[in-house]
C-alpha cells in the first residue's frame, strides 16, 4: 500500500473489510448533482451525437480507488509553468492582451482544496492552438505555447498569467465561432473530483450562440463558467485581472465541459 494511502486509512487498519466494504476513514462524496451538468447528448453540439453513450450508465461504488487521489510528483511543477507569457517565449513576448486569472478551488462544502493540480490550455491571441490537428488559417505565435499548470495553495488558490485567447471557427454549424475560452483540467483530492471544464470571459457576444456553453441548461450553473473582471486582480500597467472560482462536486459544482 502506498504510504499516502496508508496514512489515510490509519495505522494498523485494513482499507477493505472481509466483505469488501470500505472501512477506511477516507472522505466519501455526495452523489453528483446531474441537474447542473450538461447532458451527454446535446443535439446542438454535434460531437455529442456520435460520442454519447447509448446504454444506461453503470454507477461505480465509491471504493478506495475512487476515494484516494491520483498520485503525482509536485516537484516537476515550476513557477514559470504558471506564466504562459514566458513559458513558451523564444525571442520576445507573445502578442495579445496580457491577463491574470486567479481563483479558489473549493469542495462541495465550500472548503478550500489545496494541492490540486490544475492544467490549462488555450489558443493564442489569433485563435490558433499549437496542435497538429488545428488547421485554422490564423498565425501561430513563436513566443506562445498555450499551456500551463500549477498547484493550489493551502487556501485552494491558484493564479496564472497569460494572454487573452482569440475566438476560432469550428465546424459545428454555419459561421460557428467558439467564444474566447481557456480549458481547465483539475485533479482534485480523488478521482471522483476529476473535472475538465472551460472558463469564459464576461460580456462575450458569442456566448448566447455557443452550443457547448448552452448545453448546460441550468442558467446559474452555466454562468459559473464565466469569469469576472476584477480590478483587484488587475495589475497596473501590465495585465487585466479575472476571477474564476471552481467548485468540485455538489449543488454549486462548476459544470463539466468537454
Ligand atoms: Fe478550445
Amino acid at each position: 500500500m502506498p504510504a499516502e494511502t496508508a496514512a489515510r486509512v490509519g495505522p494498523g487498519r485494513s482499507p477493505i473489510g472481509a466483505c469488501g466494504e470500505i472501512v477506511s476513514n477516507a472522505k466519501t462524496y455526495l452523489p453528483r448533482d446531474w441537474g447542473v451538468q450538461p447532458p451527454y447528448l446535446y443535439e446542438g453540439y454535434k460531437s455529442t451525437v456520435t460520442r454519447s453513450p447509448r446504454k444506461p450508465l453503470v454507477p461505480l461504488p465509491q471504493t478506495l480507488s475512487e476515494l484516494t487521489g491520483p498520485v503525482y510528483g509536485h516537484d516537476a511543477v515550476q513557477a514559470i509553468d504558471a506564466d504562459l507569457t514566458r513559458n513558451g517565449a523564444v525571442n520576445g513576448q507573445p502578442l495579445g492582451q496580457r491577463i491574470k486569472v486567479t481563483g479558489r478551488v473549493t469542495d462541495e462544502n465550500g472548503r478550500p482544496v489545496p494541492g490540486t493540480l490544475i492544467e490549462i490550455w488555450q489558443t493564442n491571441a489569433a485563435g490558433r492552438y499549437v496542435h497538429k490537428v488545428d488547421t485554422h488559417d490564423a498565425p501561430l505565435d513563436p513566443n506562445f505555447f498555450g499551456a500551463g499548470r500549477f498547484v493550489t495553495d493551502a487556501d485552494g488558490r491558484y493564479t496564472f498569467h497569460s494572454i487573452r485567447p482569440g475566438e476560432y471557427p469550428w465546424l459545428n454549424h454555419d459561421k460557428a465561432f467558439r467564444p474566447a475560452h481557456i480549458h481547465f483540467s483539475l485533479l482534485g483530492p480523488s478521482f471522483v473530483t476529476r473535472l475538465v471544464t472551460q472558463m469564459y470571459f464576461p460580456g462575450d457576444a458569442l456566448l448566447p450562440l455557443d452550443p457547448i456553453f448552452l448545453s448546460v441548461s441550468d442558467e446559474d450553473a452555466r454562468n459559473r463558467l464565466v469569469s469576472r473582471y476584477s480590478v483587484v486582480a488587475t495589475e497596473a500597467d501590465y495585465a487585466l485581472g479575472y476571477e474564476f472560482d471552481i467548485v468540485l462536486r455538489g449543488r454549486n459544482a462548476t459544470p463539466m465541459v468537454a
